[in-house]
Protein backbone atom coordinates (compact mmCIF):
# COMPACT_ATOMS: atom_id res chain seq x y z
CA UNK A 1 0.00 0.00 0.00
CA UNK A 2 1.43 3.55 -0.93
CA UNK A 3 -0.18 6.26 1.26
CA UNK A 4 0.44 9.70 -0.16
CA UNK A 5 0.73 12.55 2.35
CA UNK A 6 2.51 13.87 5.47
CA UNK A 7 -0.11 14.78 7.88
CA UNK A 8 -1.82 12.87 10.82
CA UNK A 9 -4.27 11.76 8.26
CA UNK A 10 -2.02 9.96 6.39
CA UNK A 11 -0.89 8.43 9.86
CA UNK A 12 -4.33 7.43 10.95
CA UNK A 13 -4.78 6.18 7.63
CA UNK A 14 -1.68 3.94 7.73
CA UNK A 15 -2.17 2.03 10.82
CA UNK A 16 -5.57 1.16 9.56
CA UNK A 17 -3.97 -0.44 6.65
CA UNK A 18 -1.14 -1.98 8.33
CA UNK A 19 -3.92 -3.20 11.13
CA UNK A 20 -5.87 -4.92 7.94
CA UNK A 21 -4.93 -8.53 6.67
CA UNK A 22 -4.94 -8.32 3.57
CA UNK A 23 -1.59 -5.85 3.85
CA UNK A 24 1.66 -6.67 3.82
CA UNK A 25 3.46 -3.34 3.83
CA UNK A 26 2.31 0.39 3.87
CA UNK A 27 4.77 3.17 2.60
CA UNK A 28 3.90 6.73 3.47
CA UNK A 29 5.26 9.27 1.33
CA UNK A 30 6.27 11.81 2.03
CA UNK A 31 5.46 11.38 5.48
CA UNK A 32 6.53 12.62 9.06
CA UNK A 33 9.21 11.60 11.57
CA UNK A 34 6.05 9.18 13.37
CA UNK A 35 6.23 7.42 10.16
CA UNK A 36 9.33 5.51 11.80
CA UNK A 37 7.60 5.50 15.12
CA UNK A 38 4.50 3.65 13.40
CA UNK A 39 6.46 0.83 12.19
CA UNK A 40 5.55 -1.83 14.36
CA UNK A 41 2.32 -0.20 14.85
CA UNK A 42 0.36 -3.29 13.16
CA UNK A 43 0.52 -6.56 11.63
CA UNK A 44 2.36 -4.74 8.59
CA UNK A 45 5.75 -2.69 8.59
CA UNK A 46 4.99 0.91 8.05
CA UNK A 47 7.76 2.96 6.53
CA UNK A 48 8.65 6.45 4.53
CA UNK A 49 9.07 6.38 0.53
CA UNK A 50 11.04 8.70 -0.51
CA UNK A 51 9.43 11.43 -3.21
CA UNK A 52 11.72 14.43 -3.86
CA UNK A 53 9.50 16.00 -6.12
CA UNK A 54 6.62 16.45 -4.52
CA UNK A 55 2.86 14.55 -5.14
CA UNK A 56 3.21 15.63 -8.91
CA UNK A 57 1.34 13.35 -11.10
CA UNK A 58 4.77 11.91 -12.77
CA UNK A 59 6.51 11.64 -9.08
CA UNK A 60 4.02 9.33 -7.85
CA UNK A 61 3.77 7.11 -10.75
CA UNK A 62 7.64 6.27 -10.72
CA UNK A 63 7.29 5.81 -6.76
CA UNK A 64 4.16 4.24 -7.32
CA UNK A 65 6.09 1.67 -9.79
CA UNK A 66 9.35 1.60 -7.71
CA UNK A 67 7.66 0.42 -4.77
CA UNK A 68 5.43 -2.06 -6.51
CA UNK A 69 2.53 -0.94 -5.25
CA UNK A 70 -0.85 -2.64 -5.39
CA UNK A 71 -3.04 0.58 -3.81
CA UNK A 72 -2.32 3.94 -3.70
CA UNK A 73 -4.56 5.83 -1.52
CA UNK A 74 -4.13 9.95 -1.85
CA UNK A 75 -4.65 11.43 1.24
CA UNK A 76 -4.90 15.56 0.61
CA UNK A 77 -6.81 17.77 -2.30
CA UNK A 78 -4.10 18.86 -4.57
CA UNK A 79 -2.75 15.90 -6.44
CA UNK A 80 -6.63 14.66 -6.49
CA UNK A 81 -7.50 17.63 -8.19
CA UNK A 82 -4.50 17.62 -10.84
CA UNK A 83 -5.30 14.78 -12.01
CA UNK A 84 -2.54 11.91 -10.05
CA UNK A 85 -5.59 9.00 -9.96
CA UNK A 86 -5.92 9.55 -13.74
CA UNK A 87 -2.00 9.43 -13.97
CA UNK A 88 -1.93 6.24 -12.24
CA UNK A 89 -4.73 4.47 -13.67
CA UNK A 90 -3.01 5.04 -17.16
CA UNK A 91 -0.67 3.46 -15.60
CA UNK A 92 -2.42 0.11 -14.49
CA UNK A 93 -1.72 1.21 -10.89
CA UNK A 94 -5.15 1.04 -8.69
CA UNK A 95 -5.28 3.88 -6.85
CA UNK A 96 -8.12 5.16 -4.25
CA UNK A 97 -9.66 8.61 -4.92
CA UNK A 98 -11.52 10.35 -7.59
CA UNK A 99 -10.05 11.47 -11.31
CA UNK A 100 -9.46 15.19 -12.15
CA UNK A 101 -13.01 15.36 -13.36
CA UNK A 102 -15.13 14.11 -10.30
CA UNK A 103 -12.50 15.96 -8.03
CA UNK A 104 -13.87 19.05 -9.09
CA UNK A 105 -16.34 18.84 -6.58
CA UNK A 106 -13.83 20.30 -4.33
CA UNK A 107 -11.63 21.99 -7.13
CA UNK A 108 -14.46 24.51 -8.21
CA UNK A 109 -17.20 25.65 -5.70
CA UNK A 110 -18.80 27.00 -8.77
CA UNK A 111 -19.06 23.57 -9.80
CA UNK A 112 -19.98 22.39 -6.46
CA UNK A 113 -23.00 25.50 -6.06
CA UNK A 114 -24.49 24.73 -9.72
CA UNK A 115 -24.40 20.91 -9.85
CA UNK A 116 -26.05 21.31 -6.28
CA UNK A 117 -28.85 22.98 -8.55
CA UNK A 118 -28.70 20.55 -11.00
CA UNK A 119 -29.55 17.69 -8.92
CA UNK A 120 -32.08 19.49 -6.41
CA UNK A 121 -29.31 19.16 -3.56
CA UNK A 122 -30.38 21.69 -0.53
CA UNK A 123 -27.49 24.05 -0.40
CA UNK A 124 -27.66 27.92 0.65
CA UNK A 125 -28.14 30.33 -2.00
CA UNK A 126 -25.96 31.80 -4.30
CA UNK A 127 -24.37 33.79 -7.00
CA UNK A 128 -21.57 33.15 -9.22
CA UNK A 129 -19.37 36.44 -10.17
CA UNK A 130 -15.97 37.31 -12.26
CA UNK A 131 -15.82 41.15 -11.89
CA UNK A 132 -15.59 43.34 -8.47
CA UNK A 133 -18.51 45.19 -10.43
CA UNK A 134 -20.87 42.14 -10.25
CA UNK A 135 -19.90 41.46 -6.93
CA UNK A 136 -20.94 44.82 -5.39
CA UNK A 137 -24.12 44.77 -7.02
CA UNK A 138 -25.02 41.56 -5.07
CA UNK A 139 -23.55 42.24 -1.95
CA UNK A 140 -25.65 45.72 -1.76
CA UNK A 141 -28.30 43.71 -3.19
CA UNK A 142 -28.58 40.87 -0.52
CA UNK A 143 -26.94 42.95 2.53
CA UNK A 144 -24.49 41.54 4.92
CA UNK A 145 -24.02 39.44 6.67
CA UNK A 146 -23.15 37.26 3.46
CA UNK A 147 -20.56 34.16 2.58
CA UNK A 148 -17.73 35.30 0.05
CA UNK A 149 -16.03 32.08 -1.67
CA UNK A 150 -13.11 31.77 -3.83
CA UNK A 151 -14.22 29.14 -6.45
CA UNK A 152 -10.74 26.86 -6.23
CA UNK A 153 -8.76 25.31 -3.77
CA UNK A 154 -7.06 27.83 -1.25
CA UNK A 155 -6.03 25.97 1.93
CA UNK A 156 -8.83 26.27 4.07
CA UNK A 157 -8.36 30.34 3.75
CA UNK A 158 -10.52 31.18 0.82
CA UNK A 159 -14.09 31.42 2.56
CA UNK A 160 -14.49 34.48 3.98
CA UNK A 161 -17.65 34.88 6.76
CA UNK A 162 -18.66 38.09 6.23
CA UNK A 163 -20.42 40.05 9.38
CA UNK A 164 -20.61 43.74 7.13
CA UNK A 165 -21.21 44.76 3.33
CA UNK A 166 -17.78 46.95 3.59
CA UNK A 167 -16.20 43.70 4.65
CA UNK A 168 -17.69 41.03 1.76
CA UNK A 169 -16.30 43.67 -0.64
CA UNK A 170 -13.08 43.96 0.95
CA UNK A 171 -12.77 40.39 0.59
CA UNK A 172 -14.45 40.33 -3.00
CA UNK A 173 -11.79 42.91 -4.11
CA UNK A 174 -9.16 40.37 -2.38
CA UNK A 175 -10.08 37.29 -4.59
CA UNK A 176 -11.00 39.60 -7.97
CA UNK A 177 -8.85 42.22 -8.58
CA UNK A 178 -5.65 42.32 -5.86
CA UNK A 179 -5.45 38.12 -7.04
CA UNK A 180 -4.72 37.43 -3.37
CA UNK A 181 -5.87 33.86 -4.12
CA UNK A 182 -4.57 33.66 -8.13
CA UNK A 183 -6.79 31.89 -10.79
CA UNK A 184 -8.36 30.07 -7.75
CA UNK A 185 -9.92 33.41 -6.59
CA UNK A 186 -10.74 34.29 -10.45
CA UNK A 187 -14.36 33.60 -9.68
CA UNK A 188 -16.14 34.27 -6.76
CA UNK A 189 -19.42 32.43 -4.91
CA UNK A 190 -21.42 34.45 -2.89
CA UNK A 191 -24.14 32.86 -0.65
CA UNK A 192 -26.56 33.36 2.24
CA UNK A 193 -25.24 32.87 5.52
CA UNK A 194 -26.60 29.73 7.18
CA UNK A 195 -27.07 29.57 10.63
CA UNK A 196 -26.60 26.21 12.95
CA UNK A 197 -24.35 23.69 13.89
CA UNK A 198 -21.65 21.74 11.09
CA UNK A 199 -20.86 17.85 11.16
CA UNK A 200 -18.61 16.10 8.52
CA UNK A 201 -20.51 12.78 7.02
CA UNK A 202 -17.74 10.92 5.26
CA UNK A 203 -18.64 8.03 2.55
CA UNK A 204 -16.70 5.39 0.81
CA UNK A 205 -17.95 4.96 -2.42
CA UNK A 206 -17.10 2.92 -5.60
CA UNK A 207 -19.50 4.97 -7.67
CA UNK A 208 -22.47 3.28 -6.82
CA UNK A 209 -22.62 1.57 -3.37
CA UNK A 210 -21.80 3.46 -0.64
CA UNK A 211 -20.16 2.78 3.02
CA UNK A 212 -21.78 5.45 5.28
CA UNK A 213 -18.73 6.81 8.47
CA UNK A 214 -20.52 7.67 11.32
CA UNK A 215 -21.07 11.45 11.28
CA UNK A 216 -18.14 13.08 12.69
CA UNK A 217 -17.40 16.96 14.12
CA UNK A 218 -14.40 19.35 13.81
CA UNK A 219 -13.70 22.53 15.68
CA UNK A 220 -12.64 25.03 13.23
CA UNK A 221 -11.56 27.83 14.90
CA UNK A 222 -8.39 28.40 16.50
CA UNK A 223 -9.44 28.62 20.11
CA UNK A 224 -11.72 27.68 22.54
CA UNK A 225 -15.48 28.77 22.44
CA UNK A 226 -15.10 28.92 18.65
CA UNK A 227 -12.65 32.03 18.85
CA UNK A 228 -9.97 33.22 16.69
CA UNK A 229 -9.19 32.71 13.20
CA UNK A 230 -10.19 29.12 11.27
CA UNK A 231 -7.76 26.77 10.88
CA UNK A 232 -7.86 23.20 9.09
CA UNK A 233 -9.29 21.96 12.26
CA UNK A 234 -8.12 21.47 15.83
CA UNK A 235 -9.96 18.30 17.08
CA UNK A 236 -12.91 16.74 15.97
CA UNK A 237 -14.79 13.20 17.22
CA UNK A 238 -17.03 10.57 16.08
CA UNK A 239 -19.72 9.68 16.59
CA UNK A 240 -21.65 12.70 16.93
CA UNK A 241 -25.34 12.72 18.59
CA UNK A 242 -25.98 16.02 16.17
CA UNK A 243 -27.44 13.59 13.38
CA UNK A 244 -29.70 10.96 14.55
CA UNK A 245 -30.25 8.03 12.33
CA UNK A 246 -33.28 9.35 11.22
CA UNK A 247 -31.20 12.51 9.75
CA UNK A 248 -28.67 10.28 8.96
CA UNK A 249 -30.92 8.97 6.73
CA UNK A 250 -31.90 12.21 5.22
CA UNK A 251 -28.50 13.08 4.70
CA UNK A 252 -28.24 9.99 2.36
CA UNK A 253 -31.80 10.49 1.07
CA UNK A 254 -30.88 14.66 -0.09
CA UNK A 255 -27.10 14.83 -0.41
CA UNK A 256 -25.27 11.60 -0.51
CA UNK A 257 -27.33 9.49 -3.19
CA UNK A 258 -28.01 12.47 -5.34
CA UNK A 259 -24.67 13.51 -5.51
CA UNK A 260 -23.28 10.01 -6.40
CA UNK A 261 -26.13 9.70 -9.21
CA UNK A 262 -25.88 12.84 -10.09
CA UNK A 263 -21.62 12.64 -10.90
CA UNK A 264 -22.77 9.39 -12.71
CA UNK A 265 -25.09 11.30 -14.59
CA UNK A 266 -23.01 13.64 -15.46
CA UNK A 267 -20.02 11.19 -16.84
CA UNK A 268 -18.13 11.53 -13.77
CA UNK A 269 -17.91 8.75 -11.60
CA UNK A 270 -16.97 9.32 -8.35
CA UNK A 271 -14.62 6.67 -6.82
CA UNK A 272 -12.76 7.29 -3.40
CA UNK A 273 -14.09 9.01 -0.40
CA UNK A 274 -16.89 11.90 -0.58
CA UNK A 275 -16.71 14.33 2.23
CA UNK A 276 -19.89 16.41 2.90
CA UNK A 277 -20.16 19.52 5.49
CA UNK A 278 -23.10 19.89 6.69
CA UNK A 279 -24.94 22.54 8.09
CA UNK A 280 -28.20 21.67 10.11
CA UNK A 281 -30.31 24.74 10.72
CA UNK A 282 -31.90 25.29 13.78
CA UNK A 283 -35.23 24.18 11.82
CA UNK A 284 -33.22 21.02 12.06
CA UNK A 285 -32.62 20.99 8.42
CA UNK A 286 -29.66 19.48 7.11
CA UNK A 287 -28.19 21.44 3.92
CA UNK A 288 -24.91 21.10 2.09
CA UNK A 289 -22.00 23.69 2.64
CA UNK A 290 -19.21 21.87 0.50
CA UNK A 291 -18.17 18.47 -0.21
CA UNK A 292 -14.46 17.36 -0.44
CA UNK A 293 -13.13 14.82 -1.98
CA UNK A 294 -11.24 13.13 0.32
CA UNK A 295 -10.87 12.25 4.15
CA UNK A 296 -11.10 15.32 6.65
CA UNK A 297 -8.08 16.23 8.98
CA UNK A 298 -8.78 15.37 11.59
CA UNK A 299 -11.90 13.36 11.06
CA UNK A 300 -10.10 10.98 10.14
CA UNK A 301 -7.85 9.89 12.74
CA UNK A 302 -11.08 9.85 15.20
CA UNK A 303 -13.35 7.98 12.20
CA UNK A 304 -10.29 5.08 11.57
CA UNK A 305 -10.14 4.35 15.46
CA UNK A 306 -13.95 3.28 15.32
CA UNK A 307 -13.39 0.51 12.11
CA UNK A 308 -12.90 -2.66 13.12
CA UNK A 309 -11.68 -5.32 9.87
CA UNK A 310 -10.15 -4.76 6.92
CA UNK A 311 -9.85 -1.03 5.87
CA UNK A 312 -7.50 -2.17 3.51
CA UNK A 313 -9.68 -4.18 1.47
CA UNK A 314 -12.71 -1.68 2.05
CA UNK A 315 -10.50 1.25 -0.14
CA UNK A 316 -9.29 -1.53 -2.17
CA UNK A 317 -12.54 -2.98 -3.41
CA UNK A 318 -13.97 0.74 -3.78
CA UNK A 319 -11.06 1.43 -6.31
CA UNK A 320 -11.73 -1.61 -8.00
CA UNK A 321 -15.46 -0.38 -8.62
CA UNK A 322 -16.85 -3.73 -6.38
CA UNK A 323 -17.21 -2.14 -2.91
CA UNK A 324 -17.10 -4.63 -0.26
CA UNK A 325 -19.69 -3.00 2.68
CA UNK A 326 -18.83 -6.18 4.44
CA UNK A 327 -15.04 -5.33 4.67
CA UNK A 328 -14.95 -3.19 7.59
CA UNK A 329 -17.56 -2.93 11.06
CA UNK A 330 -18.10 0.29 12.75
CA UNK A 331 -17.38 -0.15 16.26
CA UNK A 332 -20.77 -0.35 18.48
CA UNK A 333 -19.62 1.03 21.72
CA UNK A 334 -16.29 3.00 20.64
CA UNK A 335 -16.33 6.98 20.70
CA UNK A 336 -13.27 8.31 19.29
CA UNK A 337 -11.47 12.18 19.59
CA UNK A 338 -8.45 14.02 18.22
CA UNK A 339 -6.83 16.90 19.56
CA UNK A 340 -4.50 18.91 17.65
CA UNK A 341 -1.13 20.44 19.03
CA UNK A 342 -0.46 23.07 17.26
CA UNK A 343 2.68 25.18 16.69
CA UNK A 344 3.81 28.43 17.89
CA UNK A 345 2.00 31.25 15.45
CA UNK A 346 -0.67 28.40 13.78
CA UNK A 347 -2.70 29.15 11.93
CA UNK A 348 -1.21 33.03 10.31
CA UNK A 349 2.77 31.80 11.00
CA UNK A 350 3.56 28.88 12.37
CA UNK A 351 7.43 28.17 14.00
CA UNK A 352 9.36 25.48 12.94
CA UNK A 353 12.09 23.75 14.89
CA UNK A 354 10.91 23.47 18.65
CA UNK A 355 11.93 20.33 19.92
CA UNK A 356 8.93 17.93 21.32
CA UNK A 357 8.95 16.13 24.64
CA UNK A 358 6.80 13.37 25.97
CA UNK A 359 5.79 11.51 22.95
CA UNK A 360 6.52 8.31 25.09
CA UNK A 361 4.54 9.23 28.01
CA UNK A 362 1.68 10.08 25.66
CA UNK A 363 1.36 7.08 23.99
CA UNK A 364 1.61 5.24 26.55
CA UNK A 365 -1.76 6.49 27.71
CA UNK A 366 -4.76 3.30 27.66
CA UNK A 367 -6.70 4.06 24.35
CA UNK A 368 -3.94 6.85 22.73
CA UNK A 369 -2.06 6.76 19.55
CA UNK A 370 -0.44 10.02 19.05
CA UNK A 371 -0.27 10.92 15.51
CA UNK A 372 2.43 13.15 14.02
CA UNK A 373 1.60 15.40 11.46
CA UNK A 374 3.75 18.55 11.13
CA UNK A 375 7.03 16.67 12.55
CA UNK A 376 10.52 16.21 11.52
CA UNK A 377 13.71 15.15 13.08
CA UNK A 378 16.78 16.67 13.86
CA UNK A 379 20.17 15.57 15.76
CA UNK A 380 17.71 12.31 17.56
CA UNK A 381 14.70 14.86 18.56
CA UNK A 382 11.41 15.25 17.41
CA UNK A 383 11.18 19.14 16.16
CA UNK A 384 8.00 21.05 14.85
CA UNK A 385 8.01 21.26 11.05
CA UNK A 386 4.30 22.83 10.48
CA UNK A 387 1.04 24.30 11.78
CA UNK A 388 -0.65 21.34 13.48
CA UNK A 389 1.98 19.23 15.31
CA UNK A 390 0.50 16.10 16.36
CA UNK A 391 -3.23 14.64 16.42
CA UNK A 392 -3.46 13.14 20.03
CA UNK A 393 -6.35 10.74 20.10
CA UNK A 394 -7.71 8.64 22.11
CA UNK A 395 -11.05 6.17 21.82
CA UNK A 396 -13.32 5.14 24.87
CA UNK A 397 -16.26 3.59 25.74
CA UNK A 398 -17.88 6.69 26.42
CA UNK A 399 -17.00 9.95 24.46
CA UNK A 400 -16.50 11.23 28.42
CA UNK A 401 -13.58 8.69 28.56
CA UNK A 402 -11.99 9.45 25.56
CA UNK A 403 -12.13 12.90 25.63
CA UNK A 404 -10.30 12.07 29.88
CA UNK A 405 -7.65 9.92 28.26
CA UNK A 406 -7.16 12.09 24.90
CA UNK A 407 -6.62 15.48 27.49
CA UNK A 408 -3.82 13.55 30.35
CA UNK A 409 -1.86 12.64 26.86
CA UNK A 410 -1.70 15.58 26.10
CA UNK A 411 -0.55 16.99 29.08
CA UNK A 412 2.50 14.85 28.62
CA UNK A 413 3.89 16.55 25.76
CA UNK A 414 5.12 19.91 25.89
CA UNK A 415 6.89 22.26 23.14
CA UNK A 416 7.77 26.03 22.70
CA UNK A 417 4.37 27.41 21.61
CA UNK A 418 2.11 24.86 21.98
CA UNK A 419 -1.17 25.39 21.68
CA UNK A 420 -4.62 23.50 21.23
CA UNK A 421 -8.35 23.63 22.26
CA UNK A 422 -9.63 22.45 25.75
CA UNK A 423 -12.96 22.22 24.31
CA UNK A 424 -13.01 19.35 21.76
CA UNK A 425 -16.41 17.22 22.39
CA UNK A 426 -17.97 19.62 24.77
CA UNK A 427 -20.87 19.80 22.19
CA UNK A 428 -23.21 22.63 22.58
CA UNK A 429 -25.56 21.20 21.16
CA UNK A 430 -28.45 20.06 23.95
CA UNK A 431 -30.58 17.35 21.79
CA UNK A 432 -29.78 15.15 18.87
CA UNK A 433 -32.27 16.10 16.17
P1 LIG B 1 -16.43 25.62 2.79
O1 LIG B 1 -15.01 25.36 2.39
O2 LIG B 1 -17.31 26.06 1.68
O3 LIG B 1 -17.03 24.53 3.63
O4 LIG B 1 -16.32 26.78 3.86
C1 LIG B 1 -15.45 26.67 4.97
C2 LIG B 1 -16.19 26.97 6.24
O5 LIG B 1 -16.84 28.25 6.14
C3 LIG B 1 -17.32 26.01 6.54
O6 LIG B 1 -16.86 24.86 7.17
C4 LIG B 1 -18.20 26.86 7.42
O7 LIG B 1 -17.70 26.91 8.73
C5 LIG B 1 -18.08 28.23 6.80
N1 LIG B 1 -19.15 28.43 5.82
C6 LIG B 1 -19.10 28.18 4.48
N2 LIG B 1 -20.26 28.47 3.88
C7 LIG B 1 -21.08 28.93 4.83
C8 LIG B 1 -22.43 29.39 4.84
N3 LIG B 1 -23.16 29.46 3.72
N4 LIG B 1 -22.96 29.76 6.02
C9 LIG B 1 -22.23 29.71 7.15
N5 LIG B 1 -20.96 29.30 7.22
C10 LIG B 1 -20.37 28.90 6.08
N1 LIG C 1 -11.21 19.12 8.84
C1 LIG C 1 -11.71 19.71 7.66
C2 LIG C 1 -11.05 19.29 6.42
O1 LIG C 1 -10.30 18.34 6.39
O2 LIG C 1 -11.28 19.92 5.40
Amino acid sequence: MLVLGGGARESALARAFARSPSVAEVVVAPGNAGTVVAAHAGNAAIRRGSIPAGLTADAVVELARREQADLVVVGPETPLCDGVVDALEAAGILAFGPRKNAAILEGSKAFLKRFATRHGIPTAAYDVVTTLAEAEAVIRRKGAPIVVKADGLCAGKGVVVASTEAEALEAARAMLVEKRFGAAGATVILEDVLPGEEVSVLVVTDGERLFILPPARDHKRAFDHDVGPNTGGMGAFAPSALLSPAMMARVEREIVRPTIAGMAAEDRPFRGVLFAGIMVTPAGEPLLLEHNVRFGDPECEALMALLDGDVAELCASAARGALDVDAVAIAADRHALAVILAAHGYPASPRAGDVIHGLDRAGAVDGVVVHHAGTAEKGGAVVTAGGRVLAVTATGASLAEARARAYEAVAAISFDGMHFRGDIALETTAAPR
